[in-house]
């Protein structure tokens, strides 16, 4: 057990638990507020994110936060995580023992973090976090309600560059967000 995200970020930099350890240029732990309420998982760390150390930095992250400023949620308010920490090459799905290797790290930050929201962005944060019998064009926009966190499933931003029409379900996902973290006082 760890107790803060830092101790996890040092051993994250220095995992090689799983295969794509070997070309990474950085792990991407996450980023934004350590007690944040909300947080965002997506899959895994792009080109940019690889070299940056952060993710959601490049096309798919830009368009993310256009849509977080539209909505008035702050990125540093919220936590922002992916399923796994290094880049898979050429930007593939990450294989179910990849996932499952590095899955112990994301359930030690939502230990840590204590979010009461958790926006799943696209199928493999959602299988790999709700199971994989969810399948999110079914599954967006309604809450699942899991030991105490509300899970709100939503179409990952890379889906949003390649199929234009689905950024209307995509803010009217976050605007859910949006809404439940006012009624709550939620920190956004
Ligand atoms: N796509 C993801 O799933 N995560 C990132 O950090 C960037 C792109
Ligand atoms: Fe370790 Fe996760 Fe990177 Fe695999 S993806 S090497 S489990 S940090």
């Amino acid at each position: 057990m760890f107790e803060k995200l830092e101790e996890i970020d040092a051993v994250v930099k220095k995992c090689n638990k799983c295969g794509l350890c070997t070309n990474r240029t950085n792990t991407v732990f996450g980023v934004g507020n350590p007690n944040a309420d909300i947080m965002f998982i997506g899959e895994g760390p792009g080109a940019d994110e690889d070299a940056e150390g952060e993710p959601f930095v490049g096309k798919a992250g830009k368009l993310m936060n256009q849509a977080l400023i539209g909505l008035g949620i702050s990125r540093e308010k919220i936590y922002i995580a992916n399923i796994v920490k290094c880049r898979p090459p050429n930007n593939r799905t990450p294989l179910k023992e990849e996932a499952n290797a590095c899955l112990d790290y994301l359930r030690n930050q939502v230990m840590i973090i204590k979010p009461k929201i958790i926006v799943l962005l696209g199928n493999t944060a959602l299988k790999n976090i709700l199971g994989e019998e969810y399948g999110i064009t079914s599954t967006r926009g309604r809450w699942i309600d899991k030991k105490g966190i509300k899970y709100m499933p939503t179409f990952h931003p890379a889906a949003l560059l390649r199929d234009e029409s689905k950024k209307i379900d995509f803010w009217k996902d976050l605007e859910l967000v949006k809404n439940e973290a006012d009624v709550q006082n939620f920190q956004i």
